[in-house]
């Protein structure tokens, strides 16, 4: 039977991983898939992660499951990193937590659990968006549609134009927004234009998801959040999808949160149980491994404190690395303005490279970045590739 079936295209970011893996060129550089690297090209092992790690190898006594929802102290840990801790949603207790194996695992989650109850809602995307957002929500059996957000230069947010398109949307519809460092052009709102964002959502009653996998990345842990706890302000029901595969380094752990943020305490509850079932009809229970070194960082001072410098210094590599490459192309390119990157946030970029030039960045100098847009991974730039980088860029434009 499986002679009949067709064969399906690579993934457009995962696939290019591995086509990176098999290419021989010593020389490569891989600016496609959204991994952290550091000055040396490794992902690393946060030192924080290691310790928590130790710690719970010492103290594990079991590898029994979890609850459907995951570890018990991790939804309050979460929620205090959404909301800053005594904020009125947790003292209320009007959001419930759920552990997820990463940000798309929650997404698929939060996919399943609206297609049940909510049907009829259409799923609202940025254009762009993150290539697998409209195929989860499609493989839920959700429509989905685009909202406006680059402009016409591909270098900003059509603030206009997006409010516009949000204010056109039929009241119960689903937008989902990126809290901050917006995958794949960097672009994100200003505090200003959130608080507008968030009235139109409130006005329109329309049901936000933010996904939030780059908490951090972007300004810092609280200043990314601002966007999330403007539309929360307003009162209106949230799904919040976090993923701890960057900001704690944890990809292959899959470790990420599905937040529901609700009116009452009583409602919450309700809504734990539906998100329960759909967790036990997709994975059963998360995965204890990733979940429990989250936990154990959060829950422990001095741990969390190494972990937030940590995670600044990811953050200060990466705008480094936008400086340099703005600075280095400006030399081998002056014509061509690149400085758009630098007011950019998180890992990505749009470079606005056609995809006939993304094809021969890969084919004639090996370096991987993603198609229809150019989006690269400022992540993967480092001091020694970024000569050879720029370039190759040269090179092609
Ligand atoms: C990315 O956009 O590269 C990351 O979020 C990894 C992924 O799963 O696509």
């Amino acid at each position: 039977m499986f002679d009949l079936l067709p064969l399906a295209p690579p993934d457009a970011i995962l696939g290019l991983g591995e086509a990176f893996k098999n290419d021989p060129n010593p020389n490569k550089i891989n600016l496609s898939v959204g991994v952290y690297k550091d000055e040396q090209g490794n992902t690393p092992v946060l030192a924080s992660i290691k310790e928590a790690e130790r710690r719970l190898l010492e103290k594990e006594k079991s590898k029994g499951y979890l609850a459907i929802e995951g570890l018990a102290d991790y939804g309050q840990q979460v929620q205090e990193m959404l909301f800053g801790a005594g904020h009125p949603i947790l003292k209320d207790k009007r959001a419930v937590t759920a552990q997820t194996p990463g940000g798309t695992g929650s997404l698929r989650v939060a996919a399943d659990l609206l297609r049940k109850h909510f049907a009829a809602a259409k799923v609202w995307v940025s254009k762009p968006t993150w290539a697998n957002h409209q195929a989860i929500f499609q493989a839920a059996g959700q429509l989905t549609d685009v909202y406006t957000y680059l402009d016409s230069t591909g270098k900003g947010l059509d603030f206009d134009g997006m409010i516009a398109s949000l204010e056109k949307l039929p009241a119960g519809d689903i937008v989902l927004l990126h809290a901050c460092c917006h995958n794949p052009t960097g672009i994100d709102p200003t505090p200003e234009q959130w608080k507008k964002i968030a009235a139109v959502i409130k006005d329109k009653k329309l049901l936000p998801i933010v996904d939030f996998a780059y908490q951090g990345f972007g300004d810092g842990l609280e200043e990314d959040a601002v966007g999330l706890r403007e539309i929360a302000a307003t009162g209106v029901d949230v799904l919040v999808c976090s993923s701890f595969s960057k900001n704690f380094g944890l990809y292959g752990e899959r470790v990420g949160a599905l937040t529901l943020v609700t009116n009452t305490a009583e409602a919450a509850q309700r809504a734990l149980s539906q998100v329960r079932i759909s967790i036990r009809c997709n994975y059963s229970n998360p995965p204890t491994h990733g979940g429990a070194l989250v936990a154990g960082v959060l829950n422990d001072a001095a741990l969390r404190k190494q972990w937030e410098g940590e995670l600044a210094a990811m953050r200060n590599r990466i705008n480094k690395m936008r400086h340099l490459f703005v600075d280095t192309m400006k030399k081998l390119k002056p014509e061509k303005d690149f400085s758009f990157l630098i007011s950019q946030k998180g890992m990505f970029s749009y470079s606005g490279l056609t995809n006939m030039q993304v094809d021969e960045l890969k084919t004639k100098h090996a370096v991987y970045v993603v198609g229809n847009g150019g989006r690269i991974n400022v992540a993967g730039m480092t001091e020694e590739n970024m000569p050879k980088l720029c370039a190759a860029i040269t090179a092609v434009l």
